[in-house]
């Protein structure tokens, strides 16, 4: 297979991801009857409860296994000064150049890791060391030289008239208050990161935290993100699920292992396959941080990050006491000294995280023999954050089936969510369920009026077998329970 072939089958895969996301309910385009709004969606009634349900297994993992940590909920809004103190009003941009011809507009790194990534390995390895040398020092006609001397050329014009590379800050600013004169200007919090590092001695002080101890997160992050591209994987409005634990100095690079062994083992404890997940530092560290590593997932289109963990030194709480003029120090009575504490964040986005799960849930069997042979598209979610945990059919709409199957499915959706269908046949109804990863298929038959008896039938394997009505509800709670997972980690 040559490369055209290759890039042609994976982008394939991730178009059948999308189309499977619209079809069934998972993710939409943005305000789609005006044409769509690029790099913004929405989910559907499956999408959210699969989104939420990752949520709810990142926080449990955060606040209830770790006695350590609390969460919070911060505004999106923030005092202006905070993106200062950050860093983000100067230093959070992309090096951007357009096409004269085209008019598109691209990251100028992008350009160059792409074509880097035509090349042979050793070029191209050697051309983004090349660039990495440049961004670090802010040289952009050095990047702008690079992209003339490879002649790179636009996709879509095909020419290689390019203007100057700018710097182009990702933030979203706006307007606060109602009279023009008095307005200010504020940002749409680009990380929800800031929110907690604020919030540090309220939460220390009012949760009585010792160090070492974190605070988590889960919240909306904007970016006017250059190249909007890979469906949900790089939004200008995402939510992240974050957590920054505040250290000793001197034992941030411990933690930063701790975290970085522990984040992994919690993908692999999801069901992502090892072979799938892998580690990649940082050559460039950003501003505020002292090591820096993104754990990577192999979607359709490569390996890309899902997560990043940073070693972020004491930065953010020094630079905040700073322009404050609030101290920011921690008394640590175990060793009668005040200091600011160092931080180790985890940082997951949790769009990144659906997409992965999604990705890695698509699967097409062919199944039967000869003339019979289809194919059989399921979506192969764990039980635990799988939308609906089951489905209940009556297999006709007579004789008091569907009463006996109502009376099963009301007593279920006390603790689960699962759905009640009677229409179609049943075989319709089950490759329904498969293909939104429903994880059981209850059926309620004659012999279920007899005997108090019921089939289920298990989505991977599509076997059924027969079990007491009694038994049903502990079964499925057991099967579909967080416990699955969390007891993994
Ligand atoms: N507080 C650190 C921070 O924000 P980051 O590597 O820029 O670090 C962390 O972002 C995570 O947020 C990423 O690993 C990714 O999962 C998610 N993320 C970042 N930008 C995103 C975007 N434009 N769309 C979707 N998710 C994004």
């Amino acid at each position: 297979m040559n490369a055209t072939q290759e890039k042609a089958t994976t982008e394939g895969s991730l178009k059948q991801v999308i189309a499977h996301a619209k079809e069934y309910g998972f993710v939409f385009p943005s305000s789609e009857i005006y044409d769509g709004l690029s790099a913004v969606y929405d989910y559907g009634p499956f999408g959210v409860e699969l989104k939420n349900n990752l949520k709810a297994l990142w926080w449990k993992t955060m606040t209830q296994l770790n006695d350590n940590i609390v969460g919070i909920d911060a505004s999106i809004f923030m005092h202006p000064t905070t993106w200062k103190a950050s860093g983000h009003v100067d230093g959070f941009s992309d090096p951007m150049i357009d096409n004269k011809d085209s008019k598109k507009r691209y990251r100028a790194d992008v350009l160059i890791e792409e074509h880097a990534a035509k090349l042979t390995p050793e070029a191209g390895l050697a051309l983004e060391k090349e660039l990495a040398r440049l961004l670090e020092a802010d040289d952009l006609s050095g990047v702008l030289a690079l992209i003339v001397r490879e002649n790179i050329k636009c996709p879509v014009s095909g020419t290689a008239n390019w203007t100057d590379v700018r710097q182009f800050n990702l933030m979203f600013s706006t307007q606060v208050g109602s009279v023009a004169e008095d307005s200010s200007t504020i940002y749409l919090r680009p990380e929800t990161a800031q929110g907690i590092f604020v919030n540090f001695l309220n939460v220390q002080k009012s949760a009585r935290m010792k160090v070492p101890f974190g605070i988590a997160q889960i919240g909306k992050a904007f970016r006017n993100e250059i190249v909007a591209r890979q469906f949900i994987f790089r939004m200008r409005e995402f939510e992240q699920m974050e957590m920054q634990f505040f250290v000793r100095p001197g034992e941030e690079m411990t933690w930063y292992q701790h975290w970085k062994a522990t984040r992994l083992n919690w993908h692999k404890a999801l069901g992502i396959p090892e072979n799938k997940l892998r580690f990649h530092d940082h050559e460039k560290l950003a501003h505020y941080a002292n090591a820096a590593v993104d754990i990577e997932f192999e979607f359709p289109f490569g390996f890309k990050e899902i997560e990043g963990i940073h070693s972020r030194t004491d930065f953010d709480l020094k630079s905040h006491q700073e322009y404050s003029g609030k101290k920011q120090q921690y008394f640590d009575s175990e060793i009668n000294q005040n200091y600011v504490p160092y931080v180790v964040e985890t940082s997951v986005g949790a769009d990144r995280l659906f997409l992965m799960t999604l990705c890695n849930a698509y699967t097409e069997e062919l199944v039967g023999e000869g003339e019979q042979q289809k194919l059989r598209t399921y979506l192969k979610l764990n039980p635990a954050v799988a939308p609906i945990k089951a489905a209940i059919f009556p297999v006709t709409k007579k004789d008091g089936l569907p009463e006996k199957a109502r009376l099963i499915f009301d007593d279920l959706r006390l603790d689960m969510k699962v759905i009640y269908e009677e229409k179609d046949n049943i075989g319709k109804r089950y490759a329904r369920q498969d293909l939104i990863g429903t994880p059981f298929c209850i059926a309620v038959d004659y012999q279920s009026l007899e005997d108090d008896t019921v089939t289920i039938r298990y989505r991977d394997s599509t076997l059924q077998e027969r079990i007491a009505i009694k038994d049903l509800k502990a079964k499925l709670m057991a099967e579909t329970s967080f416990n699955t997972i969390l007891s993994k980690l």
